[in-house]
């Protein structure tokens, strides 16, 4: 049986994350082993619509696996939410004899390989961000990578913070999303973790309890505070001045998107970059991979978009016991 594609072309879309290039090389890769040919299209839909695109080799994903970032580059195009945008990028797709586009990204870009594929061009979403915030799969590329970085900064903030008997707020990135919070903050033993989803302002909580554990005797105090809660620099003057501990903020930010990527990512950015291209041989359109129940799978994009994810409520559970929540 032929395939339902002659070629493809992949792009990286929205925020970029740690991994996006071990699933461009497994895109490619897989798609030459499958007689088809592959197109690179840079900055995401912007560099569709400029049409920046040009022919890829097995050769030109060579040596990517262990880079950060994406050699496809990434934009944000809010143009492409126009339909006259997504038909000229159909149209720009069928000038360059693409049939078929993998769009790695976030939500945002699913909408966008969502009106792609209604202007006849097969679309098949792959999960990339560090958030975590795509509801229909376990897992997202470069959230492992994004949390073994903010885990590592988190201590070695806790040694200067215990040198100098401080507090500190650590600001994750997240906007929307606690994820990166809830994990960062478990793994470092983080005493308070403020995420968008849980916290609700309470600071006198977390003052009251940095009191009574500076009374005890405990010389430094971890607050993980979530990008979407943000206001880190003010929360550490109230804390100062109420406690009377020293307080510094730290915001993490874009550290936390750089970097090689973990085993991990590498490994689950590669498996969904082959699926992406399985779906678009079987002749699939409009579809997400995702990682769920210990299996990849594949998602209509419009059913994927309106499901909604929480916290997980078990490792929220368990933050009652190990640390205070704020
Ligand atoms: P992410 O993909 O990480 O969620 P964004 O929300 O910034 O990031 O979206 C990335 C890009 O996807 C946008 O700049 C735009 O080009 C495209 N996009 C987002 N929403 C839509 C939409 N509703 N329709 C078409 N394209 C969209
Ligand atoms: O979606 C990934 C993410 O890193 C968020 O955690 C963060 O809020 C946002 O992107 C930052 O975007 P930008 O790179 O545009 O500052």
């Amino acid at each position: 049986m032929g395939s339902a594609v002659k070629t493809i072309g992949v792009l990286t879309s929205g925020g970029d994350a740690p991994g996006m290039n071990a699933a461009i090389r497994a895109v490619v890769r897989t798609a030459i082993s499958n007689g088809l040919k592959v197109k690179g299209i840079r900055r995401g839909y912007a560099g569709l619509l400029e049409e920046d695109i040009y022919d890829m080799s097995s050769l030109d994903v060579s040596d990517i696996i262990q880079l950060g970032g994406t050699i496809l580059y990434t934009a944000r195009c809010l143009e492409f939410k126009e339909l006259e945008y997504q038909t000229k990028g159909a149209e720009i797709c069928r000038k360059h004899g693409i049939d078929g586009v993998v769009v790695i990204g976030g939500d945002g870009s699913f909408n966008g390989a969502s009106r792609l594929s209604e202007q006849g061009i097969n679309t098949i979403g792959v999960p990339g961000t560090i958030d975590l915030d795509i509801a229909c799969t376990e897992y997202t590329i470069g959230f492992d990578t994004a949390i073994n970085t903010a885990m590592e900064a988190i201590d070695r903030l806790r040694d200067t913070s215990e040198s100098h008997e401080r507090c500190s707020i650590v600001e994750v990135m997240g906007r929307t999303a606690g994820h990166i919070a809830l994990w960062t903050g478990i793994a470092s033993g983080a005493e308070y973790i403020l995420t968008t989803e849980e916290y609700h302002g309470d600071i006198q909580r977390i003052i009251t309890k940095i009191k009574d554990r500076h009374k005890l005797g405990k010389k430094n105090h971890i607050v993980v505070n979530a990008e979407g809660v943000g206001n880190s620099a003010e929360m550490a003057k109230v804390i100062e001045l109420a406690t009377g501990v020293e307080t510094r903020a730290t915001i993490l930010g874009h550290i936390q998107r750089g970097g090689n990527p973990t085993c991990k990512d590498r490994v689950y950015a590669s498996a969904m970059g082959a699926k992406a291209v399985e779906l678009l041989c079987e002749g699939a359109s409009n579809r997400v991979v995702g990682y769920t129940d210990g299996e990849f799978q594949d998602y209509d994009i419009q059913e994927a978009l309106a499901m909604s994810k929480s916290l997980d409520p078990y490792l929220f559970h368990i933050t009652k016991k190990l640390t205070t929540r704020g």
